[in-house]
This record gives C-alpha cells, sequence and structure tokens, in this order.
C-alpha cells in the first residue's frame, strides 16, 4: 500500500518541527503528537490520540525517534568529474588555493575533466554523492553548474542536474553558476565571457527550464563588482533570482551588491563588514555559511556571527561539496564544523539545514518546517536530544528519511 497516497499518521516521534511560530523552546519541539500526512503533505499535527490518527488508513510508529525537517542542503557543486587530491598535497607543502588558481589549476582542473567527461560518468559520480548526503537526513539539495565554463559543458551539467532531478527521489534546486571563473579560452578577457553568460547562456538556459537562481564568484581570482552587476541585470530583466559566493578570500564588496538586487543568499562571508551585514539585512538575503571550506583552506577567519546575529540576518549552513575547498558531502559535518569553528548553538545549526536553508532557495513557505501545509519531507533519528544528530561523527544516527511523504529507502 503507497503511503504516499493514504492518510498516514506517524505516531509517537518526538517532534523538533524548527517552526519559529513555537516559541518556549529553541528547536520547536513538539511531544505527544503525531504528524499527519497525506498526497506528499503534512496536513495536521496532532496529538496522538487524536480522532484524526483513528481516521488515517496507514499508522506508522515512530517508537519516540526524533524527527526533524528533512534536510536542506542550499550550496553544492556536486556534479563534477577527477579529483583534487594532488593540489591539496600541493597545498599541504605550502602552495595556496590562490597560487594555484593563478598557475592554471584549481577550478580549471576540474573544468577540463568535467568537459570530458560524458553525460552518462556525470550522472553515476552525482547520484553516489546524493545517495551519500540523503544517508544523512538530506532531502532537498541545491546543485550548481559551473565547472563547463562553456555553453555546451554547461548544459551538459545542467541536464545532469534535471535527470537526477526528474528520478523523484530528492527535490534539487538547480543553480546556474557559468560565472564561477574565467575561462581558459577567455583569460583576460572576462567581460567577453561575461557577455557570452547574459547574452546566450542566460536566456537560452532559462527559456529550457534548467536552473532556479544563477549563481557568481565575486572574487579578485574570479568576477569584478561590474561584471556581477551585468549579470544581477540581465537575471532581473527575466525574473531569475540571484545569488553569489562573496567575500571568501577578500572583500570587494560583493554582499552589499547583491544585497541591491534583493539576492537570496550570499555565501561563505568570512571577510563580510558591518556595512555589507547591514545591507543583508535590508534586503533579507541570507548568509550562507559554509565551514567545510573554511576547514579544507585552513582558513583562521570565521565569518562574523556575532554581526550577524545583532542585525538578524538568517544563517544557513551548507557542504559546499566540491573538489577542491570542500570535498564532504556530510550535511552532519557540516553542522558539527559550523557550531566549533563558528560557534552557531545546536539549534541555529539546525536552524541553518532546515528554514534558514529553505529561505535560501526560495522555498520558506513549503519546505524546512514541520508545518502543516508545508512538503512530507522529513527524516527520524534515534536519539533524544536534537543535538545528537550531529555531536558524534562516524555512527549515523538516521532511521530512515520520508520523502514527499513515501519512506526511503522504502
Ligand atoms: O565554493 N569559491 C568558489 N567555488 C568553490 C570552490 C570551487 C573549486 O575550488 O573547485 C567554493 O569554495
Ligand atoms: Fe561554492
Amino acid at each position: 500500500m503507497s503511503i504516499k497516497s493514504n492518510k498516514t499518521a506517524w505516531i509517537n516521534g518526538v517532534l523538533a518541527t524548527m517552526d519559529p511560530g513555537i516559541t518556549d523552546n529553541d528547536y520547536g519541539l513538539l511531544r505527544n503528537k503525531a504528524i499527519i500526512t497525506e498526497g506528499g503533505i503534512i496536513t495536521a499535527i496532532v496529538p496522538n490520540n487524536d480522532r484524526e490518527v483513528g481516521t488515517c488508513k496507514i499508522r506508522i510508529d515512530c517508537k519516540g525517534a526524533l524527527a526533524t525537517p528533512g534536510f536542506i542542503d542550499c550550496h553544492t557543486h556536486l556534479v563534477y568529474a577527477g579529483n583534487r587530491a594532488c593540489e591539496w598535497e600541493l597545498r599541504l607543502k605550502g602552495a595556496s588555493y590562490r597560487e594555484i588558481a593563478e598557475s592554471g589549476g584549481g577550478i580549471q582542473t576540474t573544468v577540463q575533466a568535467t568537459r570530458a567527461a560524458s553525460f552518462e560518468d556525470l550522472y553515476t559520480l552525482a547520484e553516489k554523492r546524493l545517495a551519500a548526503m540523503q544517508s544523512e537526513g538530506v532531502t532537498t539539495v541545491e546543485i550548481k553548474s559551473g565547472y563547463g565554463l562553456e555553453k555546451s559543458a554547461e548544459r551538459k551539467i545542467l541536464e545532469v542536474i534535471r535527470s537526477l532531478k526528474a528520478k523523484g527521489t530528492i527535490d534539487i534546486a538547480p543553480a546556474f553558476l557559468a560565472a564561477h571563473s574565467v575561462p581558459p579560452e577567455y583569460i583576460g578577457r572576462a567581460d567577453a565571457y561575461m557577455n557570452l553568460i547574459c547574452r546566450e547562456m542566460i536566456p537560452e538556459f532559462w527559456g529550457d527550464g534548467l536552473f532556479e537562481a544563477a549563481d557568481i564568484f565575486v572574487e579578485s581570482i574570479a568576477f569584478n563588482l561590474e561584471q556581477a552587476e551585468k549579470m544581477y541585470r540581465t537575471c532581473a530583466a527575466f525574473g531569475i533570482p540571484v545569488k553569489a559566493h562573496n567575500e571568501q578570500i577578500s572583500n570587494i564588496g560583493g554582499s552589499a551588491l547583491l544585497a541591491r538586487y534583493k539576492g537570496r543568499s550570499t555565501d561563505h562571508i568570512e571577510r563580510i563588514d558591518e556595512a555589507g551585514v547591514k545591507a543583508l539585512a535590508e534586503a533579507g538575503t541570507v548568509g550562507v555559511l559554509l565551514p567545510g571550506a573554511f576547514y579544507f583552506l585552513r582558513d583562521t577567519r570565521p565569518p562574523p556571527v556575532a554581526l550577524l546575529r545583532r542585525y538578524k540576518v538568517p544563517m544557513a549552513v551548507a557542504t559546499d561539496y566540491n573538489p577542491g575547498t570542500s570535498p564532504f558531502t556530510s550535511i552532519r559535518q557540516a553542522l558539527n564544523m559550523a557550531s566549533t569553528f563558528f560557534g552557531l548553538t545546536p539549534a541555529e545549526a539546525l536552524a541553518g539545514v532546515t528554514r534558514h536553508a529553505a529561505k535560501a532557495l526560495g522555498r520558506e513557505h513549503t519546505h524546512g518546517i514541520l508545518r502543516p501545509g508545508f512538503h512530507a519531507n522529513f527524516a527520524l533519528w534515534n536519539v533524544k536530544d536534537p543535538v545528537e544528530i550531529f555531536y558524534e561523527l562516524g555512527p549515523n544516527p538516521l532511521q530512515f528519511i520520508v520523502f514527499e511523504g513515501d519512506i526511503h529507502p522504502s
């Protein structure tokens, strides 16, 4: 009997709803409540002994397990070929990320491997990485293009993402990141490459429904503010939401510019200043913290969490899974690092992979909270307290995930 198509009661769970409307505790915890689902949606949250539970065709006993919203990894570069282990070794012998990038390695290494890979190879590699993420409670993942940097290869990556999404086992938010790096063919001609992005790639790929938001790496080693603004203007004309990698290595004012275009999220932001944070607050832009890249690049300057708190900028947490700066699929590791390196409280960290990550992807009215009307995406954990989900790495306390009302793996 299909769970999804029948009215189902998930009884005897402890619910970490992450609903800020439930104000008497950090996690929006509810006890002795059942989640009712039908057609992939949470239709009600009622006491375990409510009449409504009796009307359900299916009853699933969660036996005291902790339910959280399905986790949302709102920043990944999951479709690529090859790896950069050799560059890691070079960095461990003293080379810097910037030096490697400037000598033609870094993102370009992955671009060469990804251009050469077939659709099928990219699909198979990505599928395995997605399975690893699901095994830690992830039900929504953002995936960026950006290792093609030419029309055909960027399209190939976006089509791989579309096929992964069509499988229907995980919610995917595709992001267009041709402005990840200046491709080898355009070295010294970044403006011309930006023209190609704005005049051809954005209109064609958007027209084909291949992405939900456009992203750009705004940095001294990538694109400058003028080029970013050109892309934001093009996107505004099409109604395309924008986001950016900002203030990871230096501060050239990327977040403040993005805020002027009401960006959905500004990501990394280790080097953002107070004016930038203020601009984010005014624009309602989410700050996405990426502790995996901070760790793997051996950065020593954490993002200004106290400032972000003071200005009430929503903070999301993501893996930034990619072969160069964050080769980690583990959202539990990202949560652990966000708390240990950046000082997020466990409740802030969990909000960062649920409701705030949903906002970063424009899904704040449908995902990231256990609440009637929201998608029936949740994770069941064998833990007593929410912090145990990411306190211990190695043993995985996930029991199972529910995606669109069905148990996965079924
Ligand atoms: O998010 N900052 C730019 N992009 C990636 C790194 C990509 C790479 O090195 O391959 C990041 O850290
Ligand atoms: Fe990134």
